[in-house]
């Protein structure tokens, strides 16, 4: 993989799968609006949730790469397979020989910090991809942190093709998303706190409060990705200072961007600046 250092400045990169990442991304460009952004959702070849570890490493790697060539001091996969599955190895195999002055950040983390304050029951529930749920992510940060909760997580296959489809207002949505919330509450009756563990699942977020019991608190990423990285850049002024401040924000997508303009702006509430790219 062609790839030469660097020190320039340039943009915080934000990289999900396809359009999930978005509610990330408005979370943190609500928190720090004055840093430039870089997002690319690898449309053409979402979902990733239903791929095998060696895949979703790959192509996270070839996307991570793709946002460093393009200036990115720092990059954020604000999607939790790819953070489940990749971040590790990148942070420890890969970082070194691309570039150790460059950070990769993850979704799991900081919302697995969250937690804590959240649940009073101490059952909490994770909804997400099944890569995600096969991963065991969750429940070993959770555990980590706070060893007196009980985590059931249930994969929901159907959900990111819902959102990717623009389906989560249809009879299929109503179908799926009771289902899956039914499955997680038959494992355990004393969950207090569900945890929507994939950054496409807010985009369903009307269907999920309609099949929620009253009581359940139901906890989305975007904030809690966005209050850690502001700590994350108080903390490392030698990443923050390479971050470029202007406010820009724009996209890069694997598919058309008819497609990406056309989805990218429902979710976001604004028009977008959208350039197409291949990632190998
Ligand atoms: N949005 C992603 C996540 O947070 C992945 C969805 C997918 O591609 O399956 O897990």
């Amino acid at each position: 993989m062609p790839y030469i250092k660097n020190l320039i400045k340039g943009p915080i990169g934000v990289f999900d799968s396809g359009y999930g990442g978005l509610t990330i991304l408005k979370e943190i460009r609500k928190a720090l609006p004055e840093y430039d952004y870089l997002y690319l959702g690898d449309n053409a070849r979402t979902p990733y949730g239903t791929r095998s570890f060696e895949v979703v490493y790959e192509f996270t790697l070839e996307a991570v790469v793709r946002l460093f060539e393009m200036g990115c001091p720092l990059v954020i996969l604000a999607c939790n397979t790819a953070s489940a599955k990749a971040l590790r190895s990148i942070q420890q195999n890969d970082l070194p020989y691309l570039d150790d002055s460059r950070r990769v950040l993850g979704v799991i983390r900081p919302t697995a910090e969250s937690i804590g304050n959240a649940s009073k029951s101490r059952h909490v529930g994770i909804l997400a991809t099944s890569g995600t749920i096969r991963s065991e992510s969750y429940p070993m940060e959770i555990k980590k942190l706070f060893p007196d909760i009980t985590v059931s997580g249930v994969a929901c296959p159907m959900w990111v093709p819902l959102v990717e489809n623009k389906e989560y207002d249809s009879d299929g949505a109503d179908f799926f998303v009771k289902k899956y919330i039914d499955e997680l509450l038959n494992k355990d009756k004393y969950i207090d706190t569900i945890v929507l563990g994939c950054t496409h699942y807010p985009l369903l977020i009307d269907k999920i409060r309609e099949f929620t019991p009253e009581g359940i608190n139901i906890i989305t990423q975007g904030e809690y990705v966005a209050s850690s990285l502001k700590d994350y850049l108080n903390r490392h002024n030698e990443i923050a200072s390479r971050c470029t401040k202007k406010g820009r924000c724009e996209f890069l997508t694997t598919e058309s961007v008819e497609k990406f303009k056309e989805s990218a702006s429902i979710f976001l509430h604004e028009d977008v600046d959208v350039r197409s790219i291949t990632l190998e």
